[in-house]
C-alpha cells in the first residue's frame, strides 16, 4: 500500500488536555486512529509520528522526500520558527500539506508567519482534527498533484 506520512511537532502529544478551548479534547491517538481507518478505506497506509525535537522532524521529512512519499505536517510551534524544516522540505523535494488544528491567523501575531507555507503544496487550518482529514482527502483524491 502507498504510504502517507503524518508528522506532528512539539506539544501535540498533549492534545486532549492541552488548552482545550483552543485545541479541543480529542487526543493525538484518536486523530491517528481515525486517519488510519480513513486512509485504509482508500487503500493507503499511514506512518504516524510525533516528536518534540526539530531534528526528528527534519530527518522524517528527508526520508519521506527521498522515497517520494507525501507528508501531512503539523509542525506545531516550529511552523513559526524553523528554517531547518523549511530547508528539509525544499532540499528533499517532499510533497507537504501543512495542517493546523487552530486558525493561527486569528491568534497571536507571532503565529501569523509560517516558514512552511512557502514550500508546502497547500495549507489547511482551523478545523480541529478535521484539518488532518481534509489534508488526507486532498492527497488521495488526486486534487494534489506531485510537486515539480
Ligand atoms: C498548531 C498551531 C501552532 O501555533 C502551535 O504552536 C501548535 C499547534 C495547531 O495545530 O493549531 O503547537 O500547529
Amino acid at each position: 500500500m502507498p504510504v502517507i506520512h503524518v508528522l506532528n511537532g512539539p506539544n501535540l502529544n498533549l492534545l486532549g488536555t492541552r488548552e482545550p478551548a483552543t485545541y479541543g479534547t480529542v487526543t493525538l491517538a484518536e486523530i491517528e486512529a481515525k486517519l488510519r481507518a480513513k486512509a485504509k478505506a482508500k487503500g493507503f497506509d499511514i506512518a504516524f509520528q510525533q516528536s518534540n525535537s526539530e531534528g526528528d522532524l527534519v530527518s522524517w521529512i528527508q526520508e519521506a522526500g527521498a522515497k517520494g512519499e507525501p507528508v501531512i505536517l503539523n509542525a506545531g510551534a516550529y511552523t513559526h520558527s524553523s528554517i531547518a524544516i523549511h530547508d528539509a522540505i525544499r532540499g528533499s523535494g517532499a510533497k507537504v500539506i501543512e495542517v493546523h488544528l487552530s486558525n493561527v491567523h486569528a491568534r497571536e501575531s507571532f503565529r501569523h508567519h509560517s516558514f512552511i507555507s512557502p514550500v508546502a503544496q497547500g495549507v489547511i487550518l482551523g478545523f480541529g482534527p478535521l484539518s488532518y482529514e481534509l489534508a488526507l482527502e486532498a492527497l488521495t483524491s488526486g486534487a494534489s498533484q506531485k510537486k515539480s
